[in-house]
């Protein structure tokens, strides 16, 4: 059995390039973050335009807190300046924003920004917006094998009672779908730690484009190649 693909009802972005597309420009890395923001506004009303349910967009790694300070602390201070200039945008565009990660290592202002905009898109209907934040999925699978590990040692579960569905119930994204494609800008080919258990029958686009110079009609490509694969889930 196999299904011929229409339209991703879940996308999946690795945002990478834009420390290269600043340095092609002789500015400083952050600039390339702040361009950045561009494509991922172009990109929120690309999906919502096209029907696309569900996008997630890898904004920030645990490996990320290892660039140096000032980078992070530039990162820091846009996502808390996204919050506060996109919210109202994102609220007519009827985008429902929920984050996923860590966020232990959050300050207590980019932790409160973080929930503010949670709360306040809370009603969107149209796009379902997931950023992923301190995230990583081998911690993230690690906390739900724990969790378990905590249910099985106290009797709530037996141990022949982990299913794929439990494991799955236990990662941040219990109530989001597995993505149907994910995207990597830049030229790289890697997942780097990213929906590691989600992407397993997801369809992978890179394109050689840089996150800050993506664009509608490189998603609207992204969305295309998407239909023409055929996914047969390991079946023939
Ligand atoms: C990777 O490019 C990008 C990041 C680590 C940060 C992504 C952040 C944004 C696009 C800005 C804001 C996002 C939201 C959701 C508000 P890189 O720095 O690793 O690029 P390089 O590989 O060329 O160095």
């Amino acid at each position: 059995m196999s299904t011929k693909n229409t339209l991703p009802k879940h996308v999946a972005i690795i945002m990478d390039g834009n420390g290269r597309w600043a340095k092609l420009r002789g500015k400083e890395r952050y600039e390339g973050h702040i361009q950045g923001v561009e494509s991922v506004r172009r990109v929120v009303r690309a999906a919502a335009d096209a029907g696309v349910e569900y996008l997630t967009l890898y904004a920030f790694s645990t490996e990320n807190w290892g660039r140096p300070a000032e980078e992070v602390e530039a990162l820091m201070t846009l996502f808390c300046s996204c919050v506060i200039n996109e919210t109202p945008e994102l609220i007519e565009q009827g985008v429902k924003v929920s984050i996923i990660g860590s966020r232990a290592r959050f300050s207590e202002e980019v932790n409160a920004r973080l929930n503010e905009i949670e709360q306040r898109t809370a009603e969107g209907k149209v796009l379902n917006l997931i950023l992923a934040l301190d995230y990583s999925s081998r911690s993230e699978i690690t906390e739900a094998l724990r969790h378990i590990a905590t249910k099985v040692a106290a009797g709530e579960v037996k141990a022949e009672e982990i299913t794929e569905s439990l494991v799955s119930d236990n990662l941040y994204t219990a109530h989001i779908p597995d993505p149907d494609l994910v995207i990597r800008t830049s030229g790289e080919c890697r997942l780097s730690n990213f929906l590691l258990w989600q992407a397993s029958y997801a369809e992978f686009y890179f394109p050689q484009t840089l996150w800050p110079d993506f664009t509608e009609e490189e998603f609207a490509k992204a969305l295309e190649v998407y239909a023409s694969r055929e996914r047969r889930y390991g079946m023939v």
